[in-house]
């Protein structure tokens, strides 16, 4: 066995910024089984619910304390009209899914049945307004049924509809992807509807809408830079929300080679590259830092899976997407400063889901153990950590490419010390020296998520096969992280 020299150095010291619990939010669109079939089965399915909403998904999600749920798209968000999703289930109109196989949605879920999912879960609502196809007074409309509680019709709609008290929803997407799906706007036409729509987002009593304008795909200077001059001065837009998915390499989610698994691996570290490029595009037009960046979609888009409708983007999820997931969670971490929202694309059966589910089963994803190893970050202040190892080369076709040693981020929750690490390399341990400024470490616990196989992934004939392990932890000054795997440290900082 070969090992690789590593370092870890915190500074317990120095804490910074806290890691808002809304870096770790979730996405749920209705696309393909997310919402069908994955949260939503409807009152009469034979499979346990709560009033419609599925129960096994739920008690699931509970544990990952999910702070935020993005809803009703993604792309759909903007082809979605909220009226279609209230009153009656019966008299609710059948809608042809425009972007996503055109299926039809029946509007059994809508807002309320969102509101219901949301305050079970204990997550934040955030729903996105329909630019594309809508209009600002559908928009306003929404806002005042969700949030206004006082004696108006729409009020008194959401009454009557079992919703007295209002829901106070206080995220509000304007648009979606507004360069693409949502309108194919240039970005000086997206600011000028922007302004249009946002005028008439209020606060209707009581909560105070936080106004999220759409951002650039990846790092389009182009996009931010163009789209915030033409905005000029304008108060209402609090969050500027980009999209990145680090795609793929090799046939599929669970078919790749090892230059592949560093492909992938390699190009969800981009997102630093891109944080720190668009947060300074930001600085010069915000320099009081008052626009929160946010990546309201985020994660691996493998290819379509042989056997599936391809348009409903379901896609397995191996220890390659687990380390994916928690590559991007350090990048965030160490970003606490600017982030103020990130949302995992999507939450059950699309993309790089937390949970998969087939009729009556249900099955955790890597990416769902890296959120529930990763949960004590949430709400903790990010300290200064350095995560140093050789880096790791790599081929791709004849271009030769590196990818960092090892990674990670460390926060602090009173006197809560979490230590999250990635050692990417497919064989080699990675034998760290473990620098702690400012205290001791006691009462440790160890999570390791790994496998001897970088394929590894859970199915529903096997659906524990790969997950995390938890043991006690005596604090020394090395340690041996193995290959291919995340590591959360915890335990409690003293003199
Ligand atoms: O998450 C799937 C789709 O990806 C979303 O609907 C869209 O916003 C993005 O292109």
């Amino acid at each position: 066995m070969t090992l690789a020299a590593a370092r870890i150095s915190i500074n317990v010291n120095e804490p910074q910024a806290v890691i808002r619990p809304e870096l770790y939010g979730h996405f749920a669109e209705h696309l393909g089984n997310c919402i069908d079939g994955g949260i939503w089965v409807g009152e009469d399915s034979p499979i346990p619910n709560f009033g419609g909403i599925r129960t096994d998904v739920l008690d699931a999600l509970r544990q990952l304390h999910p702070p935020v749920l993005r809803w009703p798209g993604g792309c759909y968000a903007d082809d979605y009209h909220w009226e279609d999703g209230i009153g009656p289930r019966a008299n609710r109109p059948r809608r042809v899914n425009l972007w996503w196989g055109q299926t039809i949605e029946t509007n059994a879920f809508g807002t309320h049945e969102f509101i219901q999912v949301c305050r079970t879960l204990g997550a934040e609502p955030y729903l996105g307004a329909n630019v594309g196809t809508g209009s600002p007074r559908e928009v306003r409309e929404w806002v005042e049924y969700c949030n206004y509680g006082g004696d108006s019709a729409l009020a008194k709609r959401r009454a009557a509809n079992g919703s007295p008290m209002p829901f106070g929803v206080r995220y509000w997407g304007i648009g979606n992807e507004a360069w693409g799906c949502g309108g194919n706007f240039s970005p000086e036409d997206y600011a000028v509807e922007y302004k249009r729509f946002a005028t008439f987002v209020k606060d209707f009593g009581g909560t105070r809408p936080y106004l999220i304008a759409c951002g650039p795909d990846g790092n389009d200077h182009n996009w931010t830079s163009r789209f915030f001059e033409k905005l000029g001065r304008f108060p209402h837009l609090h969050g500027f929300a980009a999209h990145y998915y680090c795609g793929t390499a090799g046939p599929s989610a669970t078919e790749f080679d090892v230059n592949q698994w560093y492909e992938l691996l390699e190009k969800s570290t981009r997102m630093e590259k891109l944080i720190t490029e668009q947060r300074a595009l930001l600085d010069r037009v915000d320099p009081d830092r008052k626009i929160g960046l946010i990546f309201d979609e985020w994660g691996a888009w493998h290819y379509p899976t042989p056997g599936r409708n391809p348009a409903h983007l379901w896609q397995q999820s191996s220890l390659r997407d687990g380390l994916v997931a928690a590559l991007t969670l350090d990048i965030f971490n160490r970003h606490a400063d600017k982030l103020v929202m990130c949302n995992i694309a999507q939450t059950v059966n699309v993309l790089q889901s937390m949970i998969l589910t087939q009729g009556d089963k249900m099955l955790l994803t890597p990416t769902y153990h890296v959120f529930e190893m990763y949960r004590s970050h949430q709400g903790g202040r990010s300290v200064p950590a350095a995560f140093e190892a050789p880096a790791v080369k790599f081929a791709v076709g004849d271009e030769k490419r590196e990818l960092a040693g090892l990674h990670g981020s460390a926060s602090l929750k009173s006197d809560l010390l979490t230590i999250s690490v990635v050692n990417p390399h497919s064989t080699f341990p990675a034998d760290a020296s473990i620098e702690l400024a400012g205290g001791m470490l006691r009462e440790a616990t160890i999570s390791v998520l790994t496998s001897d196989d970088l394929r590894a992934h859970n199915t529903f004939e096997s659906p524990e096969a790969l997950r995390p392990t938890t043991t006690a932890w005596e604090p020394r000054d090395r340690h041996v992280f193995p290959p291919a795997s995340v590591t959360v440290i915890r335990g409690r900082v003293g003199g």
